[in-house]
């Protein structure tokens, strides 16, 4: 399957090694002043969606948000709108997973936002940075945590 093909499995859909996982309805409790996307609500999203990338591709449920780089909101979204998410891991290193992100209108079809670097690193018991022993990426769920 090339990278701009629907996946069967889960449908998410591939672009450039990009998965899109998740989309979001623009509710009225997502606007700001203005009538259209708030960004605090979309970092919000953005962030609970790195998070859970970190755990699906760390296999731990304990990582943290390290840094978040240069944030460019290049369009916007109205009510109604669906917008859609993109991660991919760009770097593993000893204890952290840097990642790209890209947002989507799917309504206009344009680019809302893209961030180069999300770095997100795995913490043990005491909050201290852990080895999580991963190098590459994976697209199944082998190292969901278990509980
Ligand atoms: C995450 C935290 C434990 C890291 O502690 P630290 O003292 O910076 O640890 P280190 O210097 O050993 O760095 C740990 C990893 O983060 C990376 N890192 C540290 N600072 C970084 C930065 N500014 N940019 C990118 N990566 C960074 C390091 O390269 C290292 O990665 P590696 O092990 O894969 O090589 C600590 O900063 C922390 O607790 N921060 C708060 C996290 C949090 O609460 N986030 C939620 C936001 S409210």
């Amino acid at each position: 399957m090339n990278d701009s093909a629907m996946t069967s499995a889960n449908t998410t859909h591939r672009v450039d090694g990009m998965n899109f996982y998740t989309r979001k309805w623009v509710r009225p409790e997502d606007l700001n002043a203005n009538g259209s996307l708030f960004g605090g609500s979309l970092l919000k999203w953005i962030d609970e969606e790195a998070a859970i990338y970190a755990i699906i591709q760390l296999g731990s449920h304990s990582v943290v948000t390290k840094l978040i780089s240069e944030i460019n909101f290049v369009a916007s979204a109205r009510q109604g709108d669906l917008i859609e998410m993109g991660l991919v891991a760009t770097r593993f290193g000893n204890t952290s997973l840097t990642m790209r992100a890209q947002v989507r209108n799917m309504i206009t079809r344009k680019s809302i936002l893209s961030i180069d670097r999300i770095v997100f690193v795995s913490v043990g018991e005491a909050g201290q940075p852990d080895p999580h022993g991963y190098s590459s990426i994976t697209y199944e769920r082998d190292r969901m945590p278990v509980v």
